[in-house]
C-alpha cells in the first residue's frame, strides 16, 4: 500500500490552523489532514484531505495516520493558551507537553518511515519569556529572560527545547547523510490579532477582543493597563511567516526558535485607532489583576533580526495600516454577513 504524501496540522479549527489551511490549500501541490477536537468551519472542511475529530493524546489516531499517510510537514499548533492554562494546569501541561511530546515522537516515526526528514513547525510565544514590567525599551532576543511565569510559557520554552533534542542530531548528520528525523522550527509568535475569530483563553486577547466589540457595537472593558505595552502582528503575517519559516532551506537556519513581531503599541494606543476606524466604540480600562501580572511579564518588545535574516521574516503590515487596511474593512464585512 503506497501511503499519501501530506502535511498534518493540529488544533486545526482554531484562529491559525484556519488560515494557514487556507493559504496551503490556495497555493496547491499540498493536501492537508487535521486533528481537532473540534470540528473545521464549514468552509475550511472541503479544503482538507482527511479531518479527525479528537484529541492529540489519543494514541490511536497517531497510529491510524502513521499507517495511512506519509507526513512531510507538521503544524502543531494544538495549545492551552496563558489564561485558560493558569485555571487548569494540570491539563494544561498534558496538552501543551504531554500532546508535543506524542507529537515529537509521531514525527520521529514518519522520519524513520520514510525518506525524508520532517519538518516540524512549533508555534512558540512571546509568554516563553518572564521578565520585570514596565521595560520598554528592550528588545529581547530569544536567548534573554526565559524565566516564564506561567505554566503555558513554561511549557512553551519546554518544548522547544525538546523540539531541540530531538532534532539534536540533525546538524551534525544532515550534511552528511541526511540522518536527521526530525527538522524542528519554532517561531516565537507576539500576541496575533485575526479579523475573522477571537481567541479563547490567551492573554494577548485583550486587543481582538478590543477591535471586535467595537466594530459589534458592544461596550469593552479592556482587562490591562492603559499603558501595557507587547509586540502584536496581523494573522495574515503570521500564517505567512509560519509558511515561510517552513519553506527556508534548511542550511540557512542558524537557530532552532525565532521571535517575530510586527508592531507594539500601548493598549491605549489600540484603543484610539480602534475608536478612529469606530467612533463612538464604548471602550474603557478595567484592569484583571491576574491577567495583567501575566502580560506585564512579557517583553514590550522582541528583536526579530535572526528571523528576518536567516528566512526572511517581513511582515506586510504595521500598526497603522494593519489595523485601517487589514482589520478595519475584513472585521465589518465579517459582521455584516
Ligand atoms: N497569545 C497567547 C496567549 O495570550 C500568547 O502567545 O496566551
Amino acid at each position: 500500500m503506497i501511503r499519501k504524501n501530506v502535511v498534518l496540522i493540529t488544533g486545526a479549527s482554531g484562529e491559525i490552523g484556519h488560515g494557514l489551511i487556507e493559504k496551503i490549500s490556495e497555493a496547491g501541490g499540498s493536501s492537508i489532514i487535521t486533528i481537532d477536537l473540534q470540528p473545521l468551519a464549514p468552509e475550511i472542511k472541503p479544503l482538507v484531505t482527511r479531518e479527525f475529530i479528537g484529541s492529540i493524546l489519543e494514541d490511536h489516531l497517531l497510529q491510524r495516520i502513521l499507517a495511512e499517510f506519509e507526513v512531510e510537514t507538521i503544524y502543531h499548533l494544538a495549545a492551552l493558551l496563558s489564561t485558560r492554562a493558569e485555571f487548569t494546569p494540570v491539563a494544561a501541561h498534558q496538552v501543551n507537553v504531554e500532546g508535543t511530546l506524542k507529537l515529537l515522537n509521531f514525527a520521529q516515526a514518519q522520519g524513520e518511515s520514510h525518506a525524508r526528514p520532517v519538518t516540524f513547525i512549533y508555534p512558540s510565544s512571546i509568554a516563553a519569556y518572564g521578565m520585570p514590567s514596565g521595560d520598554f525599551n528592550r528588545k529581547v532576543k530569544e536567548h534573554e529572560w526565559n524565566m516564564p511565569t506561567t505554566m503555558y510559557g513554561c511549557n512553551k520554552l519546554y518544548c522547544e527545547h525538546l523540539g531541540r533534542y530531538y532534532s539534536r542530531y540533525f546538524k551534525q548528520l544532515a550534511a552528511e547523510t541526511l540522518s536527521g528525523k526530525v527538522d524542528f522550527r519554532a517561531i516565537r509568535f507576539p500576541g496575533l490579532i485575526s479579523a475573522m475569530t477571537v481567541p479563547s483563553g490567551g492573554t494577548s486577547d485583550y486587543a481582538p477582543e478590543m477591535i471586535h466589540a467595537a466594530a459589534k457595537g458592544e461596550p469593552y472593558a479592556c482587562f490591562v493597563e492603559p499603558d501595557t505595552r507587547i509586540p502584536f502582528m496581523v494573522m495574515a503575517d503570521a500564517v505567512e511567516a509560519t509558511l515561510r519559516l517552513a519553506a527556508a532551506p534548511r542550511e540557512s537556519l542558524n537557530q532552532t526558535v525565532y521571535n517575530i513581531t510586527a508592531f507594539n503599541p500601548s493598549a491605549s494606543e489600540i484603543r484610539d485607532l480602534v475608536l478612529e476606524g469606530f467612533p463612538g466604540a464604548d471602550i474603557s480600562f478595567d484592569p484583571d489583576l491576574m491577567r495583567l501580572a501575566i502580560v506585564d511579564s512579557w517583553p514590550a518588545d522582541v528583536d526579530d533580526s535572526a528571523a528576518r535574516t536567516d528566512w526572511g521574516h517581513a511582515p506586510r503590515f504595521g500598526f497603522e495600516d494593519g489595523f485601517s487596511e487589514y482589520l478595519f474593512p475584513r472585521i465589518r464585512e465579517h459582521y455584516r454577513s
